[in-house]
């Protein structure tokens, strides 16, 4: 099977999906890896990196498209890759369909087969290849929203850290799993007052064990709790999922108006469609927009401001995966693993996912 990786085009994504690493594992399995020019070069993976690995450097997506079976990338396929797809490839990305309804259908038409690396599941429930991502986005929310709390950046003038005897700063986090972890982690760091809502009361209890109690409430989310942790708060972290539908939009409109003006609003689920009512997606280039005062950062594609880290972290857990598919062929590959085969969630002009399928149908 011929493996392709074409160069990600979405806005300041220098991630790529494979590592020269990964390529020479694959090629010294006997697989054929298509790499296209320059798709690793702003990480320094240069075309001579992927050729020494043993891939073969091709100049332009549509001939790395076309001369490949497999086709592995990082985002999901904007609208300008889909002539490239059809019924004979198979897609292995983060597809993130359950919050882009136009993006499922125009996937649907072009009848490729989709895996979508955020719905594969692992035997102990986690999602290998979701985790890796929502860590580091878990890990940079908590520096953007210190960013984005400076005044000239448009936020309310203060810093997360301890100053003196002044009054700790407040984060809340909602949605405690893995990216919700990375920045309770981080804003403990920062000596901040957490509040940490999440539905799941034993998720609450396995934080507290963790984390203890010191300046750290463990609060079960519901409409209420949400809007009073946010009137107290300077900066407030969604990073709810559920595994495959859309995000719930758990902050209303309504509790955003009732929340301190320059506060800021880190909103990780935006790529399921966004867990903040007022949430719309905003790219690297212009993270942030401002309503009813608070300052909302929604960008789609979070880890793609570390895209060396995110690389090598991400093909660390795709590798075995593309090997799988790759040697065994798509079909035997979905067949032999059910985890993997959670991840399929298109196949000849169907979404066959069900949870995928229903958000989509709601
Ligand atoms: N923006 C980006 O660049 C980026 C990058 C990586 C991940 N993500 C997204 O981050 C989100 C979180 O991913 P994860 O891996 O941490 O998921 P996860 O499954 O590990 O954690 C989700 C948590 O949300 C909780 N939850 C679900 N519904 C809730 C509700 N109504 N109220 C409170 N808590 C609720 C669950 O109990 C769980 O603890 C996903 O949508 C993922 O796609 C975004």
């Amino acid at each position: 099977m011929r493996i392709g990786v074409p160069a990600e085009i979405k806005n300041n994504e220098h991630r790529v999906g494979l590592t020269p690493e990964s390529v020479y594992e694959l090629c010294s399995a006997g697989l054929s890896v298509n790499i296209q020019s320059q798709a690793g070069s702003a990480i320094g993976f240069t075309d001579q990196d992927y050729q020494q690995s043993g891939a073969t450097i091709l100049s332009s997506a549509s001939d790395v498209y076309e001369s490949s079976d497999l086709i592995v990338k990082v985002k999901e396929p904007l609208p300008e890759e889909f002539k490239f797809l059809s019924p004979d490839k198979t897609l292995f990305t983060y597809l993130h369909l359950a919050g882009n309804k136009s993006q499922a259908v125009e996937l649907m038409n072009t009848g490729v087969t989709g895996i979508a690396y955020e719905t594969v599941t692992s035997s102990d429930g986690s999602l290998p290849l979701l985790a890796p991502m929502s860590k580091i986005a878990g890990q940079i929310s908590v520096v953007v929203g210190q960013y984005f709390l400076l005044k000239p950046n448009g936020g309310i003038g203060t810093i997360l850290g301890l100053v003196e005897n002044i009054e700790r700063r407040v984060v809340t986090v909602i949605g405690a799993g893995v990216a919700g972890t990375e920045a309770i982690k981080k804003a403990i760091a920062n000596d901040a007052h957490l509040k940490i809502l999440d539905l799941s009361q034993k998720r609450l209890d396995e934080l507290k064990e963790q984390f203890g109690t010191n300046n750290i409430e463990y609060i079960l989310s519901d409409s209420s709790s949400i809007s009073s942790a946010l009137e107290a708060s300077d900066l407030v972290i969604g990073s709810v999922y559920v595994l495959g539908k859309e995000a719930p939009k758990v902050i209303t409109e309504e509790m955003i108006k009732k929340m301190k003006p320059g506060s800021v609003l880190v909103d990780i689920s935006i790529d399921q469609g966004g867990c903040i009512e007022s949430s719309k997606p905003t790219t690297h280039d212009a993270p942030v927009f401002n309503k009813h005062g608070v300052v909302h950062y929604c960008v789609t594609n979070m880890p793609g401001a570390v895209p060396l880290t995110a690389t090598l972290a991400l093909n660390n857990a795709t590798l075995p995966y593309v090997k799988a598919l790759a040697t065994q062929g798509v079909d035997e590959a979905l067949k032999n693993d059910s985890h993997l085969f959670n991840g399929l969630n298109i196949k000849n002009g169907e979404v066959v996912n069900p949870a995928v399928k229903e958000a989509l149908e709601s």
